[in-house]
């Protein structure tokens, strides 16, 4: 049976099984390994904040996601493409390891990102 999203560990198990998959996509893996040449040990323990801040607000979480993605989409093209493999691939995490009311606004908020997102970037 799978439980709801409850906890830190929870969220921990979700963002490190999520950039598992993100790392192995065709689509948009090289972006973060190539492009960026993301930190792991870095970028992880920061996400597992963000996700803690939005869902349990624990306000642990210090950036700036828009500057970032803004900057990102200067070195490469970040499109609709790639946000949607991004949000397939968070959604299927989801929906594979969660089950609730917790996991529904987790894919209800990073859908929500994704448009504000994309919107920014294109604007
Ligand atoms: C195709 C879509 C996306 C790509 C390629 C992407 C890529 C990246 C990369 C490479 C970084 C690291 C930047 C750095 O530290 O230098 C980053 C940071 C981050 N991303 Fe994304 N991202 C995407 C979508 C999203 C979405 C939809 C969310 C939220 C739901 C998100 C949340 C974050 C956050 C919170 C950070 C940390 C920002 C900071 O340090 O201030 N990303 N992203």
């Amino acid at each position: 049976m799978k439980h709801d999203i409850q906890n830190r560990a929870d969220i921990e198990l979700l963002v490190n099984t999520f950039y598992g998959k993100v790392q192995k996509s065709t689509i948009i893996g090289y972006i973060f390994n190539d492009i960026a040449q993301v930190d792991w040990d870095t970028h992880l323990p920061k996400m597992y904040d963000f996700w803690a801040s939005l869902l349990f607000s624990e306000y642990s979480f210090k950036g700036n996601p828009m500057q970032k993605h803004i900057a990102l989409s200067k070195l490469t093209p970040i499109t609709n493409t790639e946000f949607t493999e991004w949000l397939k691939l968070f959604n299927e995490t989801v929906n594979e390891l969660f089950e609730g009311e917790k996991a529904e606004e987790t894919k209800q908020r990073a859908g929500n990102i994704v448009k504000l997102l994309l919107h920014k970037i294109q604007s």
